[in-house]
């Protein structure tokens, strides 16, 4: 990350679950520092009630002009280097896109595998709400972090 210019944040129902939001914004606020910039990606079922997201960013005080809908952020996937996907796994899934058996099928999600790098933070390779498996999880351009999201992005921040 610290070789970026540009990062995108896509938060999820573990970034709540983990209470992650206020080491994620000091995290955001060191990769500013650098002169990275930074911004939010929200899908509007990411967690699990509306706007879930929305509040937890805004109880964090990240900045509003920093956070962005779905439809205004998806085609900037393909211009970031990295998608920092923080807790977050059904809006990413590619096979919404791809296969009409999954449940998923036809929902949009975040593009975040056309970024340079993909990094996820989770615990595992387990499923989200939907029960059902991530294609990007095994691609080459992704990274998986393997940890609770709060304590991987305090120390994301302290090694950066
Ligand atoms: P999910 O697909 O549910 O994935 C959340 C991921 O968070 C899990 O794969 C889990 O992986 C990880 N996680 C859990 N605790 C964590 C922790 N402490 N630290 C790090 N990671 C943790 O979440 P999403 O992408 O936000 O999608 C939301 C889903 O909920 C959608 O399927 C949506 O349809 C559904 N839903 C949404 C709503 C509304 S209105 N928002 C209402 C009902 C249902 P590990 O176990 O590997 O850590």
């Amino acid at each position: 990350m610290k070789n970026a210019s540009s990062v995108i944040i896509v938060p999820g129902y573990g970034m709540a679950v983990a209470q992650a939001q206020h080491a994620l914004r000091e995290m955001v606020d060191t990769l500013k520092k650098n002169d990275i910039k930074v911004s939010y990606a929200i899908h509007p079922v990411a967690g699990r009630m509306p706007g879930h997201m929305n509040v937890l960013l805004a109880e964090a005080n990240v900045p509003y002009d920093e956070v962005f809908e779905l439809e205004e952020i998806n085609n900037d996937f393909a211009n970031a280097d990295v998608a920092f996907v923080i807790g977050a796994n059904d809006v990413t899934n590619p096979v919404a896109k791809t296969d009409p058996q999954s449940p998923i099928y036809g929902m949009p999600v975040l593009d975040v595998e056309k970024c340079k790098s993909v990094l996820f933070v989770k615990r595992s390779l387990s499923p989200g709400y939907a029960g059902i498996d991530n294609d990007l999880f095994y691609k080459e351009n992704t990274l998986m972090l393997f940890a609770d999201a709060k304590k991987m992005t305090e120390d994301i921040t302290k090694n950066l």
